[in-house]
């Protein structure tokens, strides 16, 4: 008995450190299922984040902020660029739920038809931030939070602008119109607050508007249209500065003077922008911050923790005159 005994201590031991082993390694397994959403638990939040595209100087420094902030935070990004389509942009939710990242981001290229995709991110339990643009589905429950600007608020401050500049207009202003792409919050909304502040003088009408897609080539290219259409064109109002400076180059070619012959009022404040208002190309920016990335990061961590968050959290922004565009120019960072 004694000897058996003498001879189970090692056995005893090793049994012992087997079971330590095991458990551990079952335990590690079983955290790398979980998590919160099945990421490794190594302390990191995996977030998933559906970018609308590259298609303006707004976006590339969109998107820098969101990459470098997400480094400096300790997030693990996956990114996906869906070229301005939405499809793409469903197709990399669904990614993203099929690998269970901890939060869903995107910036909804349009503002409709996302509730499918949505709830499916909802029933697999992954939080979605919407970021930059927001989406119109009656069930709010379907994102945390959405953080952005207010875009009709930067519509309605170009439009209250031009409103002062022609008070003492006494024939008609005749104004045309560069949107952003069709169905996008941005578009739709900057048009509806410009409308809204210049119906305050019946003088300025708008004589035509058109989609350009936020890109510069689409803004020279429908500026070329609305020059050959429209013999008399005092203000052009772009919904970005990438058409503003896309339809200098048409308003150049057609021997026009741009910020004299012709009014140019656009959104961003993009640093190409705020280069053309301190030239005096253009007249006046309503500012449209891309800067969105630490804040973004921090709304993860929270809804990732359970946090409560506040359900729309609004960009502070503000406009900027040839004057004040000289001024902020040397320290501008995108
Ligand atoms: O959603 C923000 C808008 O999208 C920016 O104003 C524009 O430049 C971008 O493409």
């Amino acid at each position: 008995m004694r000897k058996m005994r003498t001879q189970s201590a090692p056995w005893r031991a090793a049994a012992v450190l087997a079971s330590v082993l095991l458990v551990g390694g079952v335990a590690a397994c079983g955290n790398s299922d979980t998590g919160g959403g099945g990421s490794k638990d190594d302390g990191k939040i995996t977030m998933g984040f559906s970018q609308v595209g590259a298609e303006s100087g707004w976006r590339t420094a969109n998107t820098t902020s969101i990459k470098e902030a997400a480094a400096a935070a300790g997030v693990e990004l996956k990114f996906d660029d869906a070229q301005q389509k939405q499809e793409n942009q469903i197709k990399a939710i669904r990614n993203y739920i099929q690998q269970k990242v901890d939060v869903i981001a995107f910036s909804p290229v349009v503002e409709s038809g996302w509730d499918t995709v949505l709830k499916e991110a909802k029933d697999a339990d992954i939080p979605v931030i919407l970021t930059d643009r927001s989406v119109d589905s009656a069930d709010k429950s379907l994102y945390k939070t959405f953080l952005g600007s207010d875009f009709v608020k930067e519509g309605r401050l170009a439009g209250e602008w031009l409103v002062e500049q022609k008070k003492t207009a006494s024939g008609p202003v005749n104004i045309v119109e560069l949107q952003g792409n069709t169905g996008a919050a941005p578009a739709n909304d900057r048009k509806k607050g410009f409308a809204e502040a210049i119906a305050a003088n019946p003088n300025l009408k708008v004589i035509a508007s058109q989609p350009g897609d936020f890109t510069r080539a689409g803004g020279k290219q429908v500026m070329e249209q609305f020059l050959k259409a429209n013999p008399k064109i005092d203000v052009l109002f772009a919904h970005n500065d990438d058409m503003g400076l896309g339809a200098l180059e048409a308003i150049t070619a057609a021997g026009k003077v741009p910020g004299k012959d012709i009014t140019i009022i656009t959104v961003d404040a993009v640093k190409d922008g705020m280069q053309a208002l301190a030239d005096g190309k253009f007249n006046f920016i309503a500012e449209c911050s891309p800067l969105l990335g630490p804040q973004l990061m921090d709304l993860a961590k929270k809804v990732h923790a359970g946090e409560q968050v506040a359900p729309r959290i609004e960009t502070e922004e503000t406009t900027f005159t040839q004057a004040q565009a000289k001024e902020a120019l040397p320290n501008r960072k995108y």
